[in-house]
Protein backbone atom coordinates (compact mmCIF):
# COMPACT_ATOMS: atom_id res chain seq x y z
CA UNK A 1 0.00 0.00 0.00
CA UNK A 2 1.28 3.34 -1.17
CA UNK A 3 0.81 5.26 2.19
CA UNK A 4 2.90 7.46 4.18
CA UNK A 5 2.63 8.73 7.46
CA UNK A 6 3.19 11.54 9.16
CA UNK A 7 3.07 11.96 12.91
CA UNK A 8 2.28 14.89 13.84
CA UNK A 9 3.90 16.61 17.30
CA UNK A 10 1.41 19.04 18.85
CA UNK A 11 2.87 22.48 19.11
CA UNK A 12 5.05 23.29 21.79
CA UNK A 13 5.80 19.72 22.54
CA UNK A 14 7.37 19.13 19.02
CA UNK A 15 10.70 17.60 20.34
CA UNK A 16 9.46 13.91 19.51
CA UNK A 17 12.66 11.66 19.39
CA UNK A 18 11.22 10.31 15.97
CA UNK A 19 9.58 13.26 14.33
CA UNK A 20 12.42 12.72 11.71
CA UNK A 21 9.32 12.05 9.09
CA UNK A 22 8.04 16.08 9.97
CA UNK A 23 11.34 17.59 9.29
CA UNK A 24 11.86 15.67 6.53
CA UNK A 25 8.42 15.99 4.72
CA UNK A 26 9.07 19.59 5.89
CA UNK A 27 12.43 20.42 3.92
CA UNK A 28 11.53 18.75 1.09
CA UNK A 29 8.53 21.61 0.87
CA UNK A 30 10.02 24.57 1.69
CA UNK A 31 13.24 23.52 -0.67
CA UNK A 32 11.34 22.53 -3.14
CA UNK A 33 10.04 24.66 -6.29
CA UNK A 34 6.59 25.86 -5.85
CA UNK A 35 5.07 25.33 -9.18
CA UNK A 36 6.52 22.37 -9.49
CA UNK A 37 5.00 21.14 -6.29
CA UNK A 38 1.52 22.44 -6.54
CA UNK A 39 1.58 20.91 -10.01
CA UNK A 40 2.32 17.43 -8.52
CA UNK A 41 0.75 17.49 -5.12
CA UNK A 42 -3.12 17.44 -5.05
CA UNK A 43 -2.46 18.13 -2.01
CA UNK A 44 0.22 20.46 -0.54
CA UNK A 45 0.14 22.05 2.53
CA UNK A 46 3.21 25.08 3.38
CA UNK A 47 3.76 26.09 6.70
CA UNK A 48 0.39 25.88 7.53
CA UNK A 49 -0.25 26.99 10.65
CA UNK A 50 -3.55 27.46 13.16
CA UNK A 51 -3.96 29.90 15.82
CA UNK A 52 -7.41 29.80 18.05
CA UNK A 53 -6.46 33.13 19.77
CA UNK A 54 -3.19 33.35 21.08
CA UNK A 55 -2.95 29.27 21.43
CA UNK A 56 -1.30 27.47 18.65
CA UNK A 57 -2.99 24.63 17.45
CA UNK A 58 -0.89 23.68 14.11
CA UNK A 59 2.41 25.10 13.64
CA UNK A 60 3.72 25.17 10.38
CA UNK A 61 2.64 21.98 9.11
CA UNK A 62 4.21 20.90 5.65
CA UNK A 63 2.88 18.12 3.60
CA UNK A 64 2.18 17.08 0.29
CA UNK A 65 0.53 14.19 -1.40
CA UNK A 66 -0.26 13.43 -4.55
CA UNK A 67 -2.71 11.58 -6.46
CA UNK A 68 -3.21 8.06 -5.82
CA UNK A 69 -1.89 8.46 -2.27
CA UNK A 70 -2.85 7.70 1.12
CA UNK A 71 -1.31 10.08 3.59
CA UNK A 72 -1.67 9.33 7.39
CA UNK A 73 -1.88 12.08 9.55
CA UNK A 74 -1.22 10.74 13.21
CA UNK A 75 -0.71 12.35 16.58
CA UNK A 76 -2.04 12.47 19.74
CA UNK A 77 -5.34 14.00 20.67
CA UNK A 78 -4.90 17.81 20.80
CA UNK A 79 -2.15 17.22 17.98
CA UNK A 80 -4.34 19.71 15.41
CA UNK A 81 -5.52 17.13 13.23
CA UNK A 82 -8.97 18.32 12.91
CA UNK A 83 -8.16 22.08 12.95
CA UNK A 84 -5.85 20.94 9.90
CA UNK A 85 -8.89 19.75 8.21
CA UNK A 86 -11.40 22.29 9.29
CA UNK A 87 -8.05 24.67 7.58
CA UNK A 88 -8.88 22.58 4.47
CA UNK A 89 -12.67 22.83 4.67
CA UNK A 90 -13.00 26.42 4.96
CA UNK A 91 -14.58 25.40 8.17
CA UNK A 92 -11.74 27.77 9.86
CA UNK A 93 -9.17 30.30 8.65
CA UNK A 94 -6.04 29.41 7.78
CA UNK A 95 -3.82 31.64 10.10
CA UNK A 96 -0.26 30.94 8.57
CA UNK A 97 1.25 29.43 5.52
CA UNK A 98 -0.62 28.40 1.91
CA UNK A 99 -2.46 25.15 1.08
CA UNK A 100 -3.51 24.03 -1.91
CA UNK A 101 -6.19 21.48 -3.60
CA UNK A 102 -5.53 20.58 -7.55
CA UNK A 103 -3.13 23.52 -7.73
CA UNK A 104 -6.33 25.79 -6.44
CA UNK A 105 -5.17 28.44 -3.11
CA UNK A 106 -7.80 27.48 -0.56
CA UNK A 107 -6.99 31.10 0.40
CA UNK A 108 -8.54 32.55 -2.27
CA UNK A 109 -10.41 29.41 -4.18
CA UNK A 110 -12.22 27.79 -1.14
CA UNK A 111 -15.81 27.67 -3.31
CA UNK A 112 -14.27 25.77 -6.61
CA UNK A 113 -11.83 23.31 -3.98
CA UNK A 114 -15.08 22.20 -2.38
CA UNK A 115 -16.30 20.65 -5.71
CA UNK A 116 -12.83 18.61 -5.42
CA UNK A 117 -12.63 17.67 -1.59
CA UNK A 118 -14.90 14.94 0.33
CA UNK A 119 -15.12 15.39 4.27
CA UNK A 120 -15.79 12.73 6.42
CA UNK A 121 -15.45 14.92 9.83
CA UNK A 122 -14.51 13.50 12.99
CA UNK A 123 -17.91 13.97 14.67
CA UNK A 124 -20.72 13.38 12.31
CA UNK A 125 -22.44 15.90 10.79
CA UNK A 126 -25.37 14.14 9.76
CA UNK A 127 -29.34 14.80 10.13
CA UNK A 128 -30.63 12.40 12.54
CA UNK A 129 -34.71 13.13 10.81
CA UNK A 130 -32.75 11.60 7.63
CA UNK A 131 -32.68 7.78 6.50
CA UNK A 132 -29.23 6.89 5.51
CA UNK A 133 -30.15 6.64 1.88
CA UNK A 134 -31.90 10.20 2.11
CA UNK A 135 -28.51 11.64 3.42
CA UNK A 136 -27.10 9.72 0.58
CA UNK A 137 -29.40 10.94 -1.59
CA UNK A 138 -28.81 15.09 -0.44
CA UNK A 139 -25.04 14.55 -1.01
CA UNK A 140 -25.50 12.86 -4.68
CA UNK A 141 -28.16 16.24 -5.37
CA UNK A 142 -25.65 18.82 -4.05
CA UNK A 143 -22.89 17.04 -5.96
CA UNK A 144 -24.98 17.43 -9.28
CA UNK A 145 -25.28 13.65 -9.67
CA UNK A 146 -28.36 12.90 -12.27
CA UNK A 147 -31.21 11.27 -10.95
CA UNK A 148 -30.70 8.23 -12.94
CA UNK A 149 -27.39 7.42 -11.12
CA UNK A 150 -27.94 7.96 -7.65
CA UNK A 151 -29.53 4.76 -6.82
CA UNK A 152 -26.86 2.60 -8.05
CA UNK A 153 -23.99 5.23 -6.55
CA UNK A 154 -25.75 5.23 -2.88
CA UNK A 155 -26.42 1.06 -2.99
CA UNK A 156 -22.35 0.81 -4.03
CA UNK A 157 -21.74 3.05 -1.29
CA UNK A 158 -23.40 0.89 1.57
CA UNK A 159 -22.30 -2.38 0.23
CA UNK A 160 -18.48 -1.48 0.48
CA UNK A 161 -19.31 0.28 3.52
CA UNK A 162 -21.31 -2.33 5.45
CA UNK A 163 -24.31 -0.48 6.05
CA UNK A 164 -26.84 -1.89 3.70
CA UNK A 165 -29.39 -3.38 6.09
CA UNK A 166 -29.53 -0.36 7.93
CA UNK A 167 -30.30 2.24 4.61
CA UNK A 168 -33.41 3.03 5.02
CA UNK A 169 -32.96 3.54 9.22
CA UNK A 170 -33.00 6.78 10.50
CA UNK A 171 -29.89 8.05 11.47
CA UNK A 172 -30.75 8.93 15.04
CA UNK A 173 -31.23 4.61 14.80
CA UNK A 174 -27.59 4.46 14.11
CA UNK A 175 -25.02 3.04 16.07
CA UNK A 176 -21.59 4.97 16.40
CA UNK A 177 -19.60 2.86 13.85
CA UNK A 178 -22.72 3.14 11.63
CA UNK A 179 -22.63 6.75 11.41
CA UNK A 180 -18.98 6.36 10.35
CA UNK A 181 -19.55 4.26 7.87
CA UNK A 182 -22.22 6.76 6.51
CA UNK A 183 -20.40 9.74 7.12
CA UNK A 184 -17.55 8.07 5.48
CA UNK A 185 -19.87 7.05 2.67
CA UNK A 186 -20.68 10.87 2.45
CA UNK A 187 -17.50 11.51 1.91
CA UNK A 188 -17.24 9.53 -1.21
CA UNK A 189 -20.15 10.78 -2.73
CA UNK A 190 -19.54 11.89 -6.33
CA UNK A 191 -15.68 10.33 -6.45
CA UNK A 192 -13.98 13.74 -4.96
CA UNK A 193 -10.38 13.71 -5.94
CA UNK A 194 -9.26 14.78 -2.63
CA UNK A 195 -10.54 12.55 0.25
CA UNK A 196 -10.61 13.77 4.07
CA UNK A 197 -11.32 11.10 6.65
CA UNK A 198 -10.98 12.30 10.13
CA UNK A 199 -10.86 9.53 12.65
CA UNK A 200 -12.98 7.46 10.19
CA UNK A 201 -12.83 4.03 11.54
CA UNK A 202 -14.07 5.05 15.45
CA UNK A 203 -16.64 2.67 17.04
CA UNK A 204 -16.04 0.26 14.03
CA UNK A 205 -15.63 -3.18 14.35
CA UNK A 206 -13.01 -4.82 13.43
CA UNK A 207 -14.70 -6.57 10.46
CA UNK A 208 -15.97 -2.91 9.21
CA UNK A 209 -12.32 -1.13 9.49
CA UNK A 210 -11.18 -3.98 7.29
CA UNK A 211 -13.77 -3.12 4.48
CA UNK A 212 -12.96 0.43 5.37
CA UNK A 213 -9.56 -0.45 4.09
CA UNK A 214 -10.43 -2.28 0.94
CA UNK A 215 -12.71 1.37 0.22
CA UNK A 216 -9.70 3.50 0.79
CA UNK A 217 -7.29 0.99 -1.66
CA UNK A 218 -9.93 0.96 -4.44
CA UNK A 219 -10.23 4.45 -3.64
CA UNK A 220 -6.50 5.33 -3.86
CA UNK A 221 -6.15 3.18 -6.64
CA UNK A 222 -8.59 4.43 -8.54
CA UNK A 223 -6.30 7.85 -8.58
CA UNK A 224 -7.44 9.77 -5.77
CA UNK A 225 -5.58 11.34 -3.18
CA UNK A 226 -6.60 10.58 0.57
CA UNK A 227 -5.60 11.97 4.30
CA UNK A 228 -6.76 10.33 6.77
CA UNK A 229 -6.28 10.63 10.73
CA UNK A 230 -6.41 8.65 13.98
CA UNK A 231 -4.97 9.43 17.43
CA UNK A 232 -4.69 5.82 17.87
CA UNK A 233 -3.60 5.18 13.90
CA UNK A 234 -3.37 2.00 11.93
CA UNK A 235 -2.04 2.25 8.36
CA UNK A 236 -1.26 0.48 5.42
CA UNK A 237 2.52 1.75 5.29
CA UNK A 238 5.32 1.08 3.12
CA UNK A 239 8.08 -0.66 5.16
CA UNK A 240 10.55 1.70 4.36
CA UNK A 241 9.13 4.21 5.59
CA UNK A 242 7.76 2.68 8.80
CA UNK A 243 11.11 1.12 9.69
CA UNK A 244 12.19 4.02 11.74
CA UNK A 245 9.04 3.76 13.57
CA UNK A 246 9.88 0.58 14.95
CA UNK A 247 13.00 0.99 16.75
CA UNK A 248 11.44 -0.05 20.64
CA UNK A 249 10.11 -3.26 20.20
CA UNK A 250 6.91 -4.74 18.43
CA UNK A 251 3.19 -5.78 19.22
CA UNK A 252 2.32 -8.43 16.33
CA UNK A 253 -1.31 -9.45 16.47
CA UNK A 254 -2.17 -12.29 13.87
CA UNK A 255 -5.43 -13.33 12.86
CA UNK A 256 -5.34 -17.00 11.56
CA UNK A 257 -8.51 -18.29 9.28
CA UNK A 258 -11.56 -20.13 10.55
CA UNK A 259 -10.14 -20.20 14.57
CA UNK A 260 -9.26 -23.82 13.23
CA UNK A 261 -7.10 -25.68 16.29
CA UNK A 262 -4.36 -26.86 13.74
CA UNK A 263 -3.57 -23.37 12.51
CA UNK A 264 -3.24 -21.63 15.28
CA UNK A 265 -0.78 -24.34 16.56
CA UNK A 266 1.24 -23.94 13.44
CA UNK A 267 1.04 -20.57 13.50
CA UNK A 268 2.48 -20.51 17.20
CA UNK A 269 4.90 -22.82 15.90
CA UNK A 270 6.32 -20.78 13.55
CA UNK A 271 6.07 -17.73 15.86
CA UNK A 272 8.32 -19.75 18.34
CA UNK A 273 10.69 -20.74 15.92
CA UNK A 274 11.00 -17.52 14.08
CA UNK A 275 10.65 -14.99 16.85
CA UNK A 276 12.51 -16.68 19.70
CA UNK A 277 11.45 -13.39 21.73
CA UNK A 278 7.42 -13.26 21.59
CA UNK A 279 5.76 -13.57 23.99
CA UNK A 280 2.12 -14.70 23.76
CA UNK A 281 0.00 -11.59 25.52
CA UNK A 282 -3.57 -12.21 24.73
CA UNK A 283 -5.40 -15.31 22.56
CA UNK A 284 -8.79 -14.78 21.86
CA UNK A 285 -10.98 -16.60 18.62
CA UNK A 286 -8.01 -16.87 16.56
CA UNK A 287 -6.62 -13.78 17.26
CA UNK A 288 -3.15 -13.74 19.04
CA UNK A 289 -1.09 -10.38 20.41
CA UNK A 290 2.28 -11.26 20.74
CA UNK A 291 4.59 -8.50 22.64
CA UNK A 292 8.14 -8.74 20.64
CA UNK A 293 11.14 -6.97 22.67
CA UNK A 294 13.99 -7.29 20.76
CA UNK A 295 14.40 -4.42 19.09
CA UNK A 296 17.26 -5.27 17.03
CA UNK A 297 14.90 -7.06 14.47
CA UNK A 298 14.05 -4.83 11.51
CA UNK A 299 11.00 -3.59 10.68
CA UNK A 300 11.29 -4.64 6.77
CA UNK A 301 12.88 -8.01 8.48
CA UNK A 302 9.65 -8.58 10.15
CA UNK A 303 7.63 -7.52 7.80
CA UNK A 304 9.66 -9.60 5.16
CA UNK A 305 8.60 -13.03 8.10
CA UNK A 306 5.12 -12.26 8.15
CA UNK A 307 4.64 -12.13 4.22
CA UNK A 308 6.49 -15.50 3.86
CA UNK A 309 4.23 -16.86 6.53
CA UNK A 310 1.29 -15.54 5.34
CA UNK A 311 2.10 -17.44 1.89
CA UNK A 312 2.29 -21.01 3.89
CA UNK A 313 -0.19 -20.33 7.14
CA UNK A 314 -3.52 -19.52 7.37
CA UNK A 315 -3.18 -16.35 8.20
CA UNK A 316 -6.02 -13.66 7.46
CA UNK A 317 -4.42 -10.60 8.55
CA UNK A 318 -1.70 -9.33 10.71
CA UNK A 319 -0.35 -6.18 12.25
CA UNK A 320 2.64 -4.68 13.97
CA UNK A 321 2.67 -2.05 16.19
CA UNK A 322 3.94 0.00 18.99
CA UNK A 323 3.35 1.49 21.88
CA UNK A 324 6.73 3.16 23.19
CA UNK A 325 6.59 6.84 23.83
CA UNK A 326 4.62 7.46 27.26
CA UNK A 327 1.96 9.86 25.93
CA UNK A 328 1.88 8.52 22.27
CA UNK A 329 -0.15 5.09 21.41
CA UNK A 330 -0.10 4.61 17.52
CA UNK A 331 -0.63 1.36 15.15
CA UNK A 332 0.49 0.76 12.24
CA UNK A 333 -1.42 -1.78 10.96
CA UNK A 334 -1.14 -4.16 7.98
CA UNK A 335 -4.12 -5.49 6.42
CA UNK A 336 -2.18 -6.88 3.47
CA UNK A 337 -4.45 -7.56 0.73
N1 LIG B 1 -12.42 26.30 18.14
C1 LIG B 1 -11.39 26.18 18.96
N2 LIG B 1 -11.03 27.19 19.80
C2 LIG B 1 -9.97 27.09 20.62
N3 LIG B 1 -9.16 26.02 20.70
C3 LIG B 1 -9.46 24.98 19.90
C4 LIG B 1 -10.57 25.00 19.00
N4 LIG B 1 -10.59 23.83 18.31
C5 LIG B 1 -9.55 23.11 18.79
N5 LIG B 1 -8.88 23.79 19.73
C6 LIG B 1 -7.67 23.34 20.43
O1 LIG B 1 -6.68 23.11 19.46
C7 LIG B 1 -5.91 21.95 19.78
C8 LIG B 1 -5.97 20.99 18.61
O2 LIG B 1 -7.26 20.41 18.54
P1 LIG B 1 -7.69 19.44 17.36
O3 LIG B 1 -7.40 20.10 16.07
O4 LIG B 1 -9.10 19.03 17.62
O5 LIG B 1 -6.69 18.24 17.55
P2 LIG B 1 -6.81 16.69 17.17
O6 LIG B 1 -7.84 16.55 16.10
O7 LIG B 1 -5.44 16.31 16.73
O8 LIG B 1 -7.21 15.98 18.42
C9 LIG B 1 -6.49 21.41 21.07
O9 LIG B 1 -5.71 21.89 22.14
C10 LIG B 1 -7.88 22.00 21.11
O10 LIG B 1 -8.33 22.17 22.43
MG1 LIG C 1 -9.45 15.40 15.99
Amino acid sequence: MNMMCLFVPAPGVSEEPDDSDVAEERAKIRMGNPDILRKTNDLLLSDVSKFYGSFQAVDQLCVGVKRGECFGLLGVNGAGKTSTFKMLTGDEKISGGEAYVNGLSLKTHMKQAHQIIGYCPQFDALIDNLTGKETLQMYCLLRGIPNSEIPQIINKLADDLLFTKHIDKKVMAYSGGNKRKLSTAVALVGDPPVVYLDEPTTGMDVVAKRHLWNVICQVRDSGKCIVLTSHRFKCLGSPQHLKSKFAEGYTLTIKVNNNSDTDIQAVKEFVRTSLQDAMLREEREGLMTYYIANTTLTWSKMFGMMEEAKTRLSIEDYSLGQTSLEQVRYTFLLLVP
